[in-house]
């Protein structure tokens, strides 16, 4: 098996909650995702990001881990996660599973050890203070704009919570935890899971004076100690071979490439993989996207390697970020090209393959305790967590049942039987980029190398390994555009917008993706 598989592979994220549901109750579950891994074969996806399944109060739809050794009862069992591992690897398909580090569910027993006395022995497994003068330690603030310390009645002491008041947060600083911590790890790894998408991991350790936080987050994220807990991280998931990691590196927009990529250390040694959220706060423009793409290939270690993701669970879904919804069907057709032809791993949202958009939900159907808090300033991530669109009977394919969040109302249009059949919609453009990308060693491990860095709005960039050279050319514009680089006699190996070889002009197509190369493969 090759160690590098994670390089070349096409990663696929679910959100479990909303993916498949195989009982009737509304909700998406373990057995759901098993009876799909078909639906996952024939797009040729190698690897799943799971969001967590793990036993939860979902206080934070499942980002809140009450034991990290068992699967929720909404999801399924034990039993049933075996049973996927196993039937996904026997389609080559590999597992990751979320990692919570920075906190647990406060229903945890580790938690409730750790409350109940000042000298309990896992007292500081978790961040507590006595406050200052009967008020908090200090300034400090959640990442949904709370007061990050709570008092707890039980010994009158405060702990702190980097996101809701339900989810302590653990100390890294305490060697126990840390060690208990890494046997959790273990318990999976065991079990064959092929890594884990580490979420808001540079947010785990805090500064050790719990110093004012001021006038930025500067003393409650990116603590050097960090470095040195993913050092043994890797350690760990090296005893495993063939395993991988991405992490989560939380910054508000514009993003920060050059933090994500720090968490990579030397390439070999932290995380295999870092989200930089730039892409994600991108416009649709094509110079930012050049700048946002470059500063990570420029950030990044020499031995290290970048991801890319458009969307995902919080963030929503990128088709909506770009003012009007306007031509979404080949913005998306677009940005499924460059995803699938950028150098890095590219990772795809559940439903972004058939051109899914930010559902609006009623006040009242509102399920992200977040968006119920700040409503109407923000109106939560279920937006962008409606349930997959199988099909346009009642329940979209999705359940019998009553969908645990409304349904977007496109899905009788945007869904994957019509899209099947349509050759020119955005699942089959995925699929065939996705196709592409793996009969082309170029496409996935060749060297970068932009022609054009968003003039005229056009993104151009060839790949290259060894004698094979294929070049990419997305024109961002709803006019035609010229483009000088387009040899009369290439060959166009996938276009959004022609059939065949008709280069009689050097022009691109309003919002065309072009692949072409002047050689033959
Ligand atoms: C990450 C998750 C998000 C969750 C938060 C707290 O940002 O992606 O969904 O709310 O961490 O765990």
């Amino acid at each position: 098996m090759n160690n590098n598989w994670w390089k070349h592979a096409v990663f696929y994220h679910i959100y479990p909650k909303s993916f498949q549901d195989s009982d009737g109750d509304g909700t998406g579950d373990i057995r759901g995702i098993i009876n799909r891994l078909d639906y996952l074969a024939a797009l040729s996806i190698d690897a799943v990001w799971l969001s967590p399944v793990y036993r939860s109060p979902m206080v934070d739809g499942g980002y809140d881990i009450s034991d990290y050794r068992d699967i929720d009862p909404l999801f399924g069992t034990l039993d049933d996660f075996r049973e996927l591992l196993k039937r996904a690897h026997d389609r080559g398909i590999r597992i990751m599973m979320d990692l919570v580090m920075n906190h647990t569910s406060d229903q945890h027993p580790w938690f409730t050890e750790s409350r109940s006395l000042v000298d309990n022995p896992k007292r500081n497994w978790y961040i507590w203070h006595a406050g200052c003068n009967g008020k908090v330690p200090n300034n400090w603030r959640t990442n949904f704009f709370e007061r990050a310390w709570r008092r707890d009645p039980i010994t009158g002491q405060f702990y702190y919570h980097s996101f809701f008041k339900e989810q302590p947060d653990l100390n890294w600083r305490n060697e126990d935890m840390k060690q208990a911590f890494f046997e959790n790890i273990r318990f999976w790894l065991d079990m064959g899971v092929d890594g884990f998408r580490l979420d808001v991991v540079n947010m785990i350790v805090k500064d050790k004076l719990l110093r004012n936080n001021y006038p930025s987050k500067i003393y409650n994220r990116n603590q050097p100690e960090t470095y040195d807990i993913l050092r043994e991280f890797r350690k760990l998931l090296d005893e495993y071979p063939c395993t991988t990691s991405v992490g989560e590196i939380y910054v508000l927009p514009p993003g920060s490439p050059k933090l994500a990529a720090s968490f990579l250390g030397s390439g070999n040694d932290m995380l295999h993989m870092a989200f930089d959220f730039s892409l994600i706060f991108c416009r649709w423009n094509a110079r930012k996207y050049y700048s946002a793409v470059q500063s990570y290939y420029d950030a990044l270690p020499p031995a290290g390697w970048a991801c890319f993701a458009f969307s995902n669970h919080d963030m929503g879904r990128s088709l909506n970020r770009f003012g009007q919804m306007r031509h979404t069907h080949e913005k998306a057709r677009l940005l499924a090209v460059m995803l699938l032809t950028l150098k890095g791993t590219p990772f795809i949202y559940y439903g972004d393959e058939l051109g899914m958009v930010n559902a609006r939900i009623p006040r009242k159907q509102i399920r992200d305790r977040y968006g119920k808090m700040i409503w109407p300033v923000f109106m939560g991530r279920d937006r962008g967590r409606t349930p997959m669109q199988w099909n346009d009977s009642a329940g979209a394919g999705f359940t019998l049942g009553e969908p645990w969040l409304p349904l977007h109302k496109d899905f009788r249009k945007v869904n994957v039987e019509c899209e099947t059949a349509d050759e020119n919609s955005v699942w089959n453009t995925y699929r065939k980029m996705i196709e592409l990308r793996k009969t082309l060693p170029a496409l996935q491990q060749g060297e970068i190398e932009f022609i054009e860095t968003g003039r005229n709005g056009i993104l151009a960039y060839t790949r290259t390994l060894n004698d094979q050279q294929i070049r990419i050319a997305l024109n961002f514009n709803s006019r035609k555009q010229k483009f000088s680089y387009f040899p009369r006699n290439c060959k166009i190996l996938f276009s959004t917008s022609r059939k065949i070889v008709d280069n009689k002009d050097n022009m691109l197509l309003p919002f065309e993706a072009v692949v072409f190369t002047e050689q033959d493969v």
